[in-house]
């Protein structure tokens, strides 16, 4: 597997494009189920995740056209059409859910479109059990009935699915996303309470309305879908990422250097740009995007607990505490939406970060300097935060696997060498 090597300690400088959101785009994507029109999605990253789902939609019968690429010499900004004319399997296989849980979001589509849908049960993964229960339970309020057979998730519904009042116990994004694209072709109306507010959650309402949809309330905690009896295609553009944003507005800041997130959207940026500023950070957004600048700045420590949008996102856990290392004084981070998110801390130990994790919280206790070191890395968000820890690190760090970065970062390598970081990628070679 590819490696990430960092001569870390070079204050970064410069701009960075950020590309369109992938968790995002995961949910876009498999919308097109729901009509045998052409949606087409402009600004869709490059991710392996993206081609992991692109996979998963052809062998559903989706055809599929890369239609040339807006910018960057065929990088950034494709433009994907995706026709689901004729649906020629509703199965899910184990080998492509395994690889990504996002895959069980073709689970409501199916079922609203076909009336039936077989996905494999998404199992664990790196950062906690994530279950599908409560996308489960909500179909089944919707009339599906729903057996689990062989690890697979065997769903069915006579005739159209049937509006319901949805009220979820928890917070899901997938959940709500998965019967929020359900009930665009039940029958009558559906209200979804105790939504997910992700700006994810509301491009993918703002895109099924361009289908057709009838939703109100988009980017509250109840949205109501009154049922239509077909969609028609779209023409959508993919919402620039938030969290790419994130990962790139530390990455300046830990460096102390300066950075404008050309595309960024400042609006969705506020808790994350909150505790920036409060750590010392300059935040400010221009006509192009966002300037994130620490030069000769002393930081320090800010507490930050993990909840549901427009909360902290968890997603930029791992980052910040890369950050709050070279931060004075004392930073209490607490994660409150998944188990078992802490796996980098083993490893920004390494780097002679000072954590104590207590259950669901880390004392993170800055430290002057970070050392470069050999680490590994777990998840995606974990890969990007011992990238981020390597830039400020004295010497040489190399991230090991860095497969997972792959899977949700376009380019990271080039993005920030082209502001002065000493990184490179050192190709795996054969039989390793
Ligand atoms: C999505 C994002 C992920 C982000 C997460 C939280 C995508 C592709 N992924 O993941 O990057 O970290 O939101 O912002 O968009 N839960 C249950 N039962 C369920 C569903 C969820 O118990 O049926 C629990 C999960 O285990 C977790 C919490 O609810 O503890 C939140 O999960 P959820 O919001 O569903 O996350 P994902 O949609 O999987």
């Amino acid at each position: 597997m590819d490696k990430i090597r960092i001569i870390g300690g070079t204050p970064l400088k410069g701009t960075i494009t950020v590309g369109g959101a992938k968790n995002a785009a995961l949910t876009l994507m498999p919308a097109c189920l729901l009509t045998d029109e052409t949606l087409t999605l402009s600004n869709l990253p490059h991710l392996v995740d993206i081609t992991t789902m692109a996979n998963l939609l052809a062998q559903h019968g989706v055809a599929m056209a890369l239609n040339g690429d807006a910018a960057n010499g065929g990088h950034t900004g494709r433009v994907l059409e995706l026709t689901a004319a004729d649906i020629t399997n509703t199965t899910a296989p184990y080998d492509l859910v395994r690889r990504m849980r996002a895959s069980v979001l073709v689970l409501g589509p199916l079922l609203a479109r076909c009336g039936e849908a077989r996905v494999s049960l998404p199992g664990g993964c790196a950062i906690g059990t994530r279950p599908v229960d409560l996308h489960l339970k909500a179909l089944e309020q919707m009339g599906a009935v729903i057996e689990l057979e062989e690890g697979y998730i065997v769903a069915h519904v006579k005739g159209r699915l049937k509006g319901a009042h949805i009220i979820f116990p928890q917070i899901t994004v997938g959940g709500t996303e998965n019967i929020l694209m359900a009930a665009t072709l039940a029958e009558g109306e559906t209200v979804i309470a105790n939504a997910a507010r992700e700006p994810e959650v509301a491009d993918l309402a703002h895109c099924l309305v361009a289908m057709g949809a009838k939703i109100e309330g988009i980017g509250s905690g109840t949205l109501k879908v009154l049922g239509v009896d077909r969609l028609h295609g779209a023409l959508y553009s993919v919402v620039p990422d938030r969290i790419e944003t994130g990962s790139y507005a530390v990455a300046a800041a830990i460096t102390r250097g300066n950075i404008e997130l050309v595309g960024a959207r400042f609006d969705l940026m506020e808790s994350v740009n909150k505790v920036l500023t409060e750590a010392g950070v300059q935040v400010e957004e221009t006509p192009r995007g966002m300037r994130v600048s620490a030069e000769d700045c002393e930081l320090t420590g800010v507490d930050i607990m993990t909840e549901p949008y427009p909360g902290f996102p968890t997603d930029m856990q791992a980052q910040l505490m890369a950050l709050m290392s070279t931060a004075r004084g004392a930073s209490m981070m607490t994660e409150t939406i998944f188990e078992n998110r802490f796996m980098h801390v083993p490893e920004m130990s390494r780097m002679g970060a000072r954590i104590n994790v207590h259950g669901a919280s880390a004392i993170v206790r800055g430290v002057p300097r970070l050392s470069g070191a050999q680490v590994m890395a777990t998840d995606l968000r974990a890969s990007v935060s011992l990238i981020l820890a390597g830039l400020a690190a004295e010497g040489e760090t190399i991230v090991n696997r860095v497969y997972h970065l792959d899977r949700g970062y376009e380019r990271v390598e080039e993005k920030l060498a082209a502001c002065g970081a000493h990184i490179e990628r050192i190709k795996s070679s054969a039989g390793e």
